[in-house]
């Protein structure tokens, strides 16, 4: 039998390049594996606990799902699932609940830093600590537990609840008997770090993105804005730049080498922009086409989540009968 690969996406809005080429475009490669039943789905419940109105979290829901769809997520080989039209993960959750101790959830990064948040504005310890956010990391061990998944694909920052998820799995199965896989986190290692606009690393929190599916004016706007030196347009330029490290990541290897010898002998920067820009583009459009087709017609993406929401169903339901039933329920 396949092994079984999960991983949740938190739906908080639209992503920049860093992203796709940090975490979207290699987690739909992985999935692609043929040894592997990959299950992804939008983390909507645990966005629950940051997303403070209905409106947000629609649309950030939506432009999440349309997103990996026009990076090319094949539903017929990956199942898209929304995580609240699978109820049974609540009720695991309360299930895990009882064998999760207290002190395990103290320990947690995401609980910690809004503690550290909280003193560092002169407030009570847990002021900005709501339940959902104390207990995230049983529901995330919940979606896990929930679908016997073998590896979770993730970011570094996921490791530690993936961690969890196997410590809540080893003690319930060793309280009641066998009843879970036991998790193990994948964790891509070589994933380059994307620059900005500024030349540091791409993210939110700095501002300095290129969100993925800008228009081409936008696109174009934005990468005029990337610093250059003053050297002359004649002089040679260094690749070692921002507007290199970008173009990089679009071009093939042979468009790369031919770029490195033009900036050798010498090219404005105008020039070196605008190339970027139209390398950029012409990855990007097809992915900008097809996220703007989803986006108006998200009755279709609807229904792959529901359709990806009834598997899921199939899977969960057993394991809940299971730990229901290991339980004395
Ligand atoms: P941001 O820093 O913009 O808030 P997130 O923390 O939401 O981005 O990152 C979501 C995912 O994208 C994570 O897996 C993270 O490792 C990846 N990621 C974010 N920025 C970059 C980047 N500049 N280069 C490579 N991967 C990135
Ligand atoms: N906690 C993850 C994040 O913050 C999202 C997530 C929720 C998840 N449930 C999961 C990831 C289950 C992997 C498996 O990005």
């Amino acid at each position: 039998m396949k092994k079984i690969a999960i991983t949740g996406i938190k739906p908080t809005g639209v992503p920049h390049i860093g992203n796709y080429f940090g975490a979207i475009k290699p987690a739909i490669e992985l999935a692609n594996d043929p040894e592997l039943d990959s299950y992804y789905f939008i983390a909507d419940y645990h966005a629950l606990n940051f997303i403070k109105n209905n409106e947000d979290l629609n649309r950030y829901t939506r432009e999440i799902a349309c997103t990996w769809l026009a990076c090319g997520l094949d539903p017929n080989k990956i199942v898209l699932y929304k995580q609240s039209l699978v109820p049974e993960v609540t009720e695991l959750n309360w299930l895990l609940c009882n064998v999760t101790s207290k002190g395990l959830m103290n320990r947690a990064h995401a609980y910690k830093a809004m503690v550290d948040k909280s003193l560092a504005n002169g407030d009570d310890p847990d002021a900005l600590v709501n339940m959902g956010l104390f207990n995230y990391p049983i529901l995330m061990a919940a979606d896990i537990l929930s679908m016997n998944a073998k590896f979770v694909p993730v970011g570094e920052d996921q490791r530690q609840h993936v961690e969890m998820a196997r410590d809540i799995a080893k003690v319930f199965n060793k309280r009641y008997g066998y009843t879970f896989v036991v998790p193990e986190a994948l964790i891509q290692e070589d994933v380059a770090t994307i620059p900005g606009l500024d030349g540091r690393k791409m993210s939110k929190s700095y501002g300095n993105q290129i969100p993925l599916f800008c228009s081409r004016e936008e696109l174009k706007k934005l990468i005029a804005g990337i610093k250059t030196d003053s050297s002359l347009p004649t002089e040679p330029k260094s690749t070692d730049c921002t507007l290199f490290n970008l173009y990089k990541l679009f071009a093939s290897k042979e468009q790369c080498e031919q770029m490195a010898k033009i900036y050798a002998n010498g090219i404005s920067w105008a020039d070196a922009k605008n190339a970027l820009f139209e390398m950029m583009d012409s990855v990007l459009s097809p992915m900008r086409d097809k996220y703007n087709y989803y986006i108006t017609h998200y009755d279709e993406v609807e229904k792959i989540l529901t359709e990806g929401s009834k598997k899921t169903q199939i899977i969960a339901r057993e394991t809940v009968a299971r730990a229901r039933k290991a339980m004395g329920l």
